[in-house]
């Protein structure tokens, strides 16, 4: 008996790195997945892999009219809306002084923005359909600060307190919806690749080791170790787990 069986999920960004990773993971544990992305072709190959029932869905998360319309699409599919990973999400590593208010916006519109459309109308079709679990990929960046990551670490705290706060109200509203947010460390996916190339400024292999070496544990993070953490908050084992921050990081905010 899968983990998550006869479950729906939707994951977001799922084309890619830790949201192909969860999409896997909760289809190999028998929940059907809606795979969403902007990458059509990406997203396409993903659904390819995990067969069963499981679909793509074209979402670009800062859009509202096409989150509206994932979601109607999908409960009107298969009925009900279980699990939802707000998982889209882009790096940044700037300065403040070198970040200007256009870029500011456009990482918040998919950082901040996306999950709280995700977190609105996740709630709402959930609410309707018995409950469910909504999962948000937050970042060690959302519990840290550090130079040149200002814009992702204060979009990725905003995910970690929109998350607690609708913890709260889905608790409030006897919803029967939990909402958790997960904090990676570094992993190895293709958006850790493109940060090796910046911190080693053109040496990835240089920037790599200073990842590494920022984990106590000795690594940088797998897919799997953050899939194996969605897998947990996606089924009911975490039935009593909500309002709370999963840091999945190797030891790197423990100090
Ligand atoms: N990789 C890490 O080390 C790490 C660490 C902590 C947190 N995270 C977070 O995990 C999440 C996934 O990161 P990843 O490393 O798998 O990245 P990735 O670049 O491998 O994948 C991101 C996916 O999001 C999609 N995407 C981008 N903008 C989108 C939008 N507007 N709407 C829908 N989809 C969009 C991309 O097409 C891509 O498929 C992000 O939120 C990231 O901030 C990653």
């Amino acid at each position: 008996m899968g983990r998550v069986a006869g479950k729906i999920a939707l994951v977001t960004g799922a084309a890619s790195g830790l949201g192909q990773g969860a999409a896997e993971a909760l289809a190999r544990e028998g929940a059907t997945v809606e795979v969403t992305d902007i990458n059509r072709e990406g997203g396409e190959a993903v659904v390819n892999k995990l067969g069963g029932a499981s679909v793509f869905m074209l979402l670009d998360t800062r859009d509202e009219e096409q989150w509206k319309s994932v979601i109607a699409a999908a409960v009107k599919r298969f009925g009900r809306l279980d699990i939802l990973v707000n998982n889209a999400g882009v790096p940044t590593a700037e300065l403040i002084e070198e970040t200007s208010l256009e870029r500011w916006r456009s990482v918040m519109a998919i950082n901040l923005d996306g999950v709280f459309l995700g977190v609105k109308y996740g709630m709402d079709a959930m609410k309707k359909t018995g409950g469910g679990s909504i999962i948000n990929i937050s970042s060690v960046a959302g519990l840290i600060g550090t130079a040149r990551t200002a814009t992702y670490s204060a979009s990725k705290a905003g995910v970690k307190l929109l998350s607690k706060c609708a913890a709260l109200e889905c608790a409030e509203l006897k919803y029967n919806i939990r909402v958790n947010s997960v904090h990676p460390g570094i992993i190895e996916t293709p958006m850790a690749s493109k940060v090796f190339e910046v911190l080693g400024q053109g040496d990835p292999a240089a920037g790599k080791k200073y990842l590494v070496d920022m984990h106590p544990i000795g690594r940088m993070g797998q897919i799997e170790d953050v899939a194996n953490g969605i897998l947990y908050l996606a089924s009911d084992e975490s039935s009593f787990v909500t309002g709370a921050e999963l840091v999945i990081d190797g030891g790197l905010t423990a100090h």
